[in-house]
């Protein structure tokens, strides 16, 4: 094992992993990490899986390529497309991957009732269902599949009246059928919680499994291995600044990010690098 294997990869299709990446520095504080922000194709959420897939690839092989010893894939979207075929493509890589947390949810239910706010091409993907089917038998699931979430939450526009009315029209129906938990099931939606709670009332638990994502890694983080000084890279195939900007409103971190493009033959390249 080279020196340089020694960070956490952590991908999504834009500022959603940050709900993920906050819990991974706060519980894994020296472990460097390594980001990559997918938003030149963001939203992966209504894309088939097979584009989605396409675009992950390569995202995994670059993380791997710049020292990635266990990767999140910090998306539910790129979980449902690609998690069970990267853990068959790269046995030897530990992939922590998000499915909606229907479990806990299905635990603390009073009413009986669980709605899942997510995006289209995760609620129709393996993991959704066989979470279902595992956790799903004694309660019933409302889903709702809420796309224009994702753009809210990646311009952090949650607080404007337009945004507070497309939240409201997405958890009406979950409040309508009786839903006491509602399962955040798109990374991007920790980043809302404020206005999602707000739309559901006091009454009304949001479940987000981001901590128990974090701890995952760290169960999965090789044993032995002497974690180095946390160096943290961001890379993005959007707009360095904006992530910046975010990066730090969201996480509290400075730091200086870099430009990733997309080759004509779906590789990626660094444009700006430090
Ligand atoms: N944050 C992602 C997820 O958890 C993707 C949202 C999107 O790009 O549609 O599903």
């Amino acid at each position: 094992m080279t020196g340089l294997r020694r960070k956490l990869g952590v991908l999504d299709s834009g500022i959603g992993g940050l709900s993920v990446l906050r819990q991974v520095h706060r519980l894994l504080l020296h472990h460097p990490t390594i980001y990559v922000a997918d938003q030149i194709h963001i939203p992966y959420g209504p894309r088939p899986a097979e584009e989605v897939h396409s675009f992950v690839v390569p995202i995994v092989e670059f993380l791997m390529a710049h020292g990635a010893e266990v990767i999140i894939l910090a998306c539910n979207t790129a979980s449902a497309t690609s998690l069970l075929l990267l853990r068959e493509a790269y046995p030897d890589i530990p992939f922590v991957g998000m499915e909606p947390a229907v479990k806990p949810a299905a635990e603390a239910t009073r009413s009986g009732i669980v709605g899942v706010l997510t995006t289209r091409t995760t609620a129709n993907g393996p993991l959704y269902e066989r979470v279902l089917d595992r956790f799903a038998r004694d309660v019933q699931v409302v889903t709702q599949i809420a796309p224009g979430l994702v753009p809210i939450a990646e311009a952090q526009s949650q607080h404007t009246p337009e945004s507070r009315a497309i939240i409201e029209s997405y958890v009406q129906p979950l409040l309508a059928a009786g839903a006491d938990q509602i399962v955040l099931g798109c990374t991007h939606f920790p980043l809302i919680a404020d206005a999602i709670q707000a739309a559901a009332g006091a009454r009304v638990a949001l479940v987000d499994p981001s901590p128990a994502i974090a701890r995952q890694a760290a169960r999965v983080w090789p044993s032995g291995m002497l974690p180095p000084p946390a160096i943290n890279q961001y890379f993005t195939t959007g707009d360095p600044a904006r992530f910046q900007s975010m990066l730090k409103t969201l996480t509290g971190v400075d730091s200086p990010v870099q430009q990733l493009s997309w080759t004509d033959s779906l590789e990626l390249e660094v444009t700006n690098p430090l």
